[in-house]
């Protein structure tokens, strides 16, 4: 039976067998389940990304094939955090140590970044967190345009779920990929831009990386998370009074 009619069945609660040659042999490695599997596949053939929920959405970057990253990932690092967070960081890819975690911002640039949230008053679990790409690149390179392009529909949807406040975009790649430009970090922080149809708040800081090999930038990220923090309050005072 195809992956798709066993999902259906799933989803109509109709149990289903397998034929007896399909069956795993004594000693066998266990097969990836079958309906969990097929439900991914079902996921990604029907239902737009734009309309998918958390765990769906979730669940579909699991299995993503859209880019050649997929050959080189131990495990897609989806995003952390809370749903019901008024700021989203946004970083750029997957290093070794989030590849193996499958979660974003965990190594020493992770610290730097925790860091920078508790200045703020923030707990890692109190923001969410989340990279325009969803899969390591080789060699710790810079996601392409088309990697970025490939998985930009997740972001998006992630973006549209959250609903933030203020969407900090730490370096480059997150930078020109949310605002649709090839202008340096430079040129873009210190400033509040808008994201999507909505108009979310977007400032652009320098990438924790970017700060670690050059500590004295970190007064220049400071200036931008205050006027982040303060975009976002205003935000609030704005929904409040509509
Ligand atoms: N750098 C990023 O941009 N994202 C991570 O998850 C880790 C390092």
């Amino acid at each position: 039976m195809d992956a798709r009619r066993i999902a259906c069945l799933d989803a109509m609660g109709i149990p289903t067998w397998t034929r007896r040659a399909d069956r795993q042999l004594p000693g066998a490695p266990e097969p990836l389940h079958a309906v969990q599997a097929a439900r991914v596949a079902s996921t990604q053939a029907e239902i737009p990304v734009a309309a998918l929920d958390w765990d769906a959405l979730a669940d579909t970057v699991s299995g993503c094939l859209r880019c050649p990253l997929h050959a080189g990932r131990t495990r897609t690092v989806f995003g952390i955090g809370s749903h019901q967070a008024d700021w989203l960081i946004v970083g750029e890819a997957p290093g070794a140590e989030e590849d193996r975690r499958g979660e974003p911002f965990v190594g020493r640039a992770g610290r730097l970044l925790d860091g920078m949230l508790a200045a703020l008053g923030y707990a890692r679990d109190g923001v969410y967190i989340a990279n325009v790409v969803k899969c390591r690149p080789p060699e710790n390179r810079d996601p392409r345009p088309d990697e970025a392009q490939a998985c930009a529909p997740y972001l998006d949807r992630q973006i549209a779920l959250l609903e933030p406040r203020i969407i900090l975009a730490v370096g480059r790649v997150a930078a020109q990929r949310l605002l649709g430009t090839d202008s340096p970090v430079g040129r873009l922080r210190g400033k509040v831009h808008r994201y999507g149809a909505g108009g979310i708040p977007l400032v652009v800081t320098w990438h924790p990386a970017y700060l670690l090999r050059r500590p004295e930038a970190k007064a220049e990220t400071w200036r931008d998370l205050v006027l982040a923090a303060s975009a976002a309050r205003q935000g609030a005072t704005e929904a409040v009074t509509a």
